[in-house]
C-alpha cells in the first residue's frame, strides 16, 4: 500500500466490529509505528495496549467509575483551548454536526449525544485499545513527536486491513487508567485509540471529514534568482 492510498483511505472509525486483531498484529504496528522521527532522538511515546479480557476489565471500570462521574474526571491537560477562536470553533462544530446527523441524533436530544460519546470509552467496540501517555516534564515539541509517532500508527493500520480512531476522549480517565493500568504518576494520559475491523453497515463510519482548501493553511513565497 502506497503512503498516499493510506492517508487517503484512513478515518476516524467509531463503530468497530467484535473480530480480535492478533497480538502480533499489534507488536507489529507499535514496533514500526516508533520509526517515528523525534527532536533528540527522545522517543517520548509511551503506549499501553489493552487486549482481549484486559479490554474489557477497563471499559467495566469506566462504566463503574461513571456513575460517581457521569462525564469524567478533571483531564489533566486542557484537550482544546479554553476558548476555541475562529476558524477553529466552525471546524469542530461543522464535523459534530455533520456526525450526529449520520447518528440521527439531533441536537436538542443531549442524553443520546451523550451516550455516542460515551461509546468512546469501550473504544466503539474495538477490540484493541491503547493508552497514549507522555511524560509531564516533557514540552510542546515532544507532544508532536507524539503526534507524528501516533500518526504512524494509523497509517500502518490501514495496511493490516485494520482502521483506527484516536481518542482524546480518554483524557478525562486519568486516575481511572492510572489505577488500572499502573501508569505512574510522572506520565500524563494524552489520548486512547481504538483498533480494529470497521463496521462497514454503521451509518457512523461514513463520515467524511471536511479540510480546509491550501490556500487557507499554507503561504508559499516563490522567487526566481534575482528577484
Ligand atoms: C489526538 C486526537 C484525538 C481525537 N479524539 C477523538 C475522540 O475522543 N473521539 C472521537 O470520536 N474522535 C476523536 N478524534 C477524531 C477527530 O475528530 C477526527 O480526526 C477529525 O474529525 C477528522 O476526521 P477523520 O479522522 O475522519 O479524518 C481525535 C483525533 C485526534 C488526532
Amino acid at each position: 500500500m502506497h503512503v498516499a492510498e493510506a492517508i487517503a483511505s484512513r478515518r476516524s472509525i467509531r463503530a468497530f466490529t467484535a473480530q480480535p486483531v492478533p497480538r502480533a498484529v499489534v507488536e507489529d504496528i507499535l514496533t514500526r509505528a516508533a520509526r517515528a522521527p523525534s527532536g533528540g532522538n527522545l522517543q517520548p511515546w509511551r503506549v499501553y495496549a489493552v487486549l482481549g479480557a484486559a479490554r474489557d476489565e477497563l471499559v467495566r471500570c469506566v462504566a463503574e467509575a461513571r456513575k460517581r462521574h457521569p462525564m469524567g474526571e478533571p483531564p489533566e491537560y486542557h484537550v482544546y483551548p479554553p476558548r476555541l477562536a475562529e476558524p477553529w470553533r466552525t471546524r469542530r462544530f461543522r464535523v459534530g454536526e455533520a456526525m450526529y446527523a449520520l447518528l440521527a441524533i439531533p441536537r436538542d436530544d443531549k442524553a443520546a449525544r451523550l451516550e455516542h460519546f460515551a461509546r468512546n470509552w469501550e473504544f466503539f467496540g474495538a477490540p484493541v485499545g491503547l493508552i497514549v501517555t507522555i511524560d509531564r516534564s516533557m514540552q510542546q515539541g515532544q507532544w508532536a513527536d507524539v503526534g507524528m509517532f501516533l500518526q504512524n500508527v494509523m497509517l500502518l493500520a490501514r495496511e493490516h486491513g485494520l482502521h483506527s480512531c484516536a481518542q482524546e476522549a480518554w483524557a478525562v480517565w486519568p486516575g481511572v487508567l492510572r489505577d488500572y493500568l499502573a501508569i505512574p504518576e510522572s506520565e500524563m494520559v494524552f489520548c486512547g485509540l481504538a483498533l480494529g475491523h470497521a463496521d462497514e453497515t454503521a451509518p457512523v463510519n461514513a463520515l467524511e471529514s471536511e479540510r480546509a482548501a491550501l490556500e487557507e493553511f499554507v503561504t508559499i513565497m516563490e522567487k526566481a534568482n534575482g528577484e
